[in-house]
């Protein structure tokens, strides 16, 4: 199985993630889970990340609190697309499994000297913090990573926090800078992708019939999370972000994109965290992504649930 570290900050969506990877073993080895702010504030974040191990029966899971605050930008969260806890639509007990006591940036920077150069993916769903920590501290860790595949950005579908930034670059974008001048293969799922992944109410049935609790509570969830929204999307549901990133490892074809060269916007005050996607190749700047844009999303939902299904 492909060795992956799942940073996170749930959200919603980020849970049908963390569900995804926890279903796919034969694929998929979790060698812990990093926590960051975002969403909502860390103790949240590392409160939720917990409770969805605990879902997926997998309580044995490493949990890592990773950074309380972007590296120079004020904390920004999102209470109004995840409720309160950052996890609302499902009523689930307070986690009892632990915390882990190590850092999660010591626990990426330890993870990538200890295992064999090249085998570890990182998966980010938030705010790029801990990983931009992370080369900052041992710049040696990024030439040892397989691949980053990442939720964040958006180019031809515009922000959804602002009209030029998506939520995750938004929220750090001197993180995501550090990343994307890094050397290190990046896979990018920008809501040009993730828009077209829609919770119709069709795909949310289909779920919801598995009639098993993981089952009922991602339905839960799914129903409160951008919730069915006709006029913003044209259509009965809302973009499901974050689980792109699992799906890929387990279906790349599924997905459709191209090699080009991305910079993140730090400055303007008008467009901080944008992502300037050379899709037409025009500045003579290197590729440092491979860029999605097209998704199977039939394909996709079909995957979620028979995954879903296995907890
Ligand atoms: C991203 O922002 C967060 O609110 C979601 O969890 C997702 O990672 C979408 O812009
Ligand atoms: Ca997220």
């Amino acid at each position: 199985a492909r060795k992956i570290i799942i940073d996170t900050d749930p959200g919603q969506d980020d849970a049908a993630a963390l569900m995804l990877a926890f279903a796919s073993p034969d694929e998929l080895e979790v060698l812990g889970v990093t926590t960051v702010a975002g969403n909502v504030p860390l103790a949240m974040t590392s409160r939720n990340a917990r409770v969805v191990c605990e879902l997926c029966g997998r309580s044995d899971a490493r949990v890592y609190p990773g950074a309380e605050r972007p590296m120079v930008k004020p904390l920004v969260t999102a209470e109004h697309v995840h409720g309160k806890t950052g996890l609302d639509g499902a009523e689930l007990p307070e986690p009892s499994m632990p915390l882990q006591d190590t850092h999660a940036v010591d626990f990426i920077i330890d993870t990538l000297r200890h295992e064999p150069a090249g085998t570890v993916t990182l998966c980010t769903l938030g705010a790029l913090t801990n990983i931009g920590l992370a080369f900052k501290k041992a710049p040696d860790i990024a030439p040892r990573i397989r691949e980053l595949v990442m939720m964040g950005g958006g180019f031809f579908e515009g922000g959804n926090i602002t009209p030029a930034a998506e939520f995750n670059i938004f929220v750090d974008p001197h993180a995501a800078e550090i990343v994307f001048r890094s050397g290190v293969p990046i896979v990018m799922m920008p809501l040009d992708v993730t828009h077209q992944l829609l919770t119709t109410k069709a795909r949310v049935a289909r779920i919801a019939a598995l009639a098993t609790r993981p089952a009922e509570v991602l339905k839960g969830w799914l129903e409160f999370f951008e919730r069915f929204d006709v006029e913003k999307y044209g259509s009965d549901g809302g973009p499901l972000h974050d689980p792109s990133v699992i799906a890929y490892l387990l279906r790349p074809d599924l997905f459709d994109g191209r090699d080009c060269n991305v910079e993140i916007e730090t400055v303007s005050e008008l467009t901080i965290g944008m992502t300037v996607v050379d899709w037409w190749r025009v500045s003579g700047r290197p590729a440092n992504a491979r860029v999605m844009r097209k998704v199977d999303a039939d394909g996709f939902f079909d995957l979620l649930t028979e995954r879903v299904a296995r907890l």
